[in-house]
């Protein structure tokens, strides 16, 4: 199959009004479409992507009214959320109507939903008025795409279309918030900070990544500890006196490191997220700075751990995930 990329939008939505699949830029990242009210279509995502079946899909709609086809309503808190944050990096886990199929949440009576603010994926559902169920557009546990050539390379094979829109200007995957029952909790770090949430609703619980490794918790069976992860071994360490003296290195820092505190330990590729210090630049940069320390022939990828705020903490999720533990 020849893979076109375009910006052809009235292609993509005859693409999923006929059960088919198509790739399309969003803010956070690319995300592999299907009409969410098609299991049929839904499956090929699964099997493109070549991703387990317990772990559940995000449905991105286009508008509020959209959201009450397929969910039981917003609680106070969630509706702050959505007045505060939607089109945007935030997904909130509500409870489902039954015209969503199982296939989608994996069986749970819940479902993720996020309104996309990147004007191709806005006027892809404009022009399909579908739920679209949307994982990231690359193969399970790969690295997320934050370019069209991204997606290229790993799903130009296998599918028709990828919707072009530029560099995603997030860059990192939206915030999960599971706001299906009373309290809130932050299921997964990402484009929205957990500052700024807790600015808007008062202070959420914290779902971390080692429950759900032990039980494999209904509450979020997707959140796999390992994850987005580059096919050189990956290394975090906290600060420069941590860095193995051996093998060929390549660094990933939020700043450039002085030769002073390196004490002989030498990188053969380096990328700097941000020297001013800027997390949200920092994010918008990471998965492609991790593409090209993949691609750097070292043996060693070694990241030093972003400060613990901001998107800084959606950084260190990523990077504990893609580790070697
Ligand atoms: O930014 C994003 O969120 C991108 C773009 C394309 O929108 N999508 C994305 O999807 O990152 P994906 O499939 O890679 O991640 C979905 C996450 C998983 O961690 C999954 O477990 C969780 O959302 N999730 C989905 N449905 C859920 C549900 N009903 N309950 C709890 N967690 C759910
Ligand atoms: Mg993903």
């Amino acid at each position: 199959m020849k893979c076109v990329i375009s910006q052809d939008i009235k292609a993509g939505a005859k693409l999923i009004r006929d059960g088919e699949l198509v790739a399309f830029a969003t803010e956070t990242v690319y995300g592999l479409g299907a009409n969410a009210l098609n299991p049929e279509a839904v499956a090929q995502i699964f099997e493109v992507k070549q991703r387990p079946y317990f772990d559940p899909l995000i449905v991105h709609v286009s508008n509020v009214a959209q959201l009450e086809d397929i969910t039981l309503g917003l609680s106070e808190r969630a509706r702050k959320l959505v007045d505060r944050f939607w089109p945007g990096p935030l997904t909130l886990v509500l409870p489902k109507k039954k015209r969503i199929p199982d296939l989608v949440t994996a069986g749970l009576e819940s479902v993720a939903v996020r309104i996309p603010a990147h004007p191709i994926a806005r006027e892809l559902l404009e022009a399909t008025n579908l739920p679209i169920a949307a994982p990231s557009a690359n193969k399970f546990g790969n690295l997320s795409p934050t370019q069209a050539k991204h997606v290229e390379e790993q799903l130009g094979s296998e599918i028709k279309l990828i919707l072009d829109g530029g560099p995603c200007s997030v860059g990192v995957e939206s915030t999960v918030i599971h706001c299906a029952s009373e309290s809130p909790i932050l299921l997964r770090p990402g484009g929205i900070s957990l500052e700024e949430i807790e600015s808007c609703i008062g202070e959420v619980q914290i779902a971390r990544i080692e429950d759900h490794a032990e039980t494999n918790s209904p509450l979020s069976p997707g959140m796999l500890p390992k994850h987005y992860a580059p096919k050189t071994r990956l290394f975090i360490v906290n600060n420069s006196d941590e860095i193995p003296k051996t093998g060929r290195n390549g660094l990933l820092s939020l700043y450039p490191i002085e030769e002073t505190c390196l004490r002989g330990c030498q990188f053969s590729a380096k990328e700097i997220l941000s020297p001013a210090g800027d997390l949200k630049l920092a994010a918008c940069k990471f998965f492609t700075a991790l593409r090209n320390l993949d691609k750097a022939g070292i043996d060693n990828i070694i990241a030093l751990r972003m400060p613990e705020k901001g998107l800084g903490r959606t950084i260190n999720n990523r990077l504990e995930r893609a580790a070697v533990s």
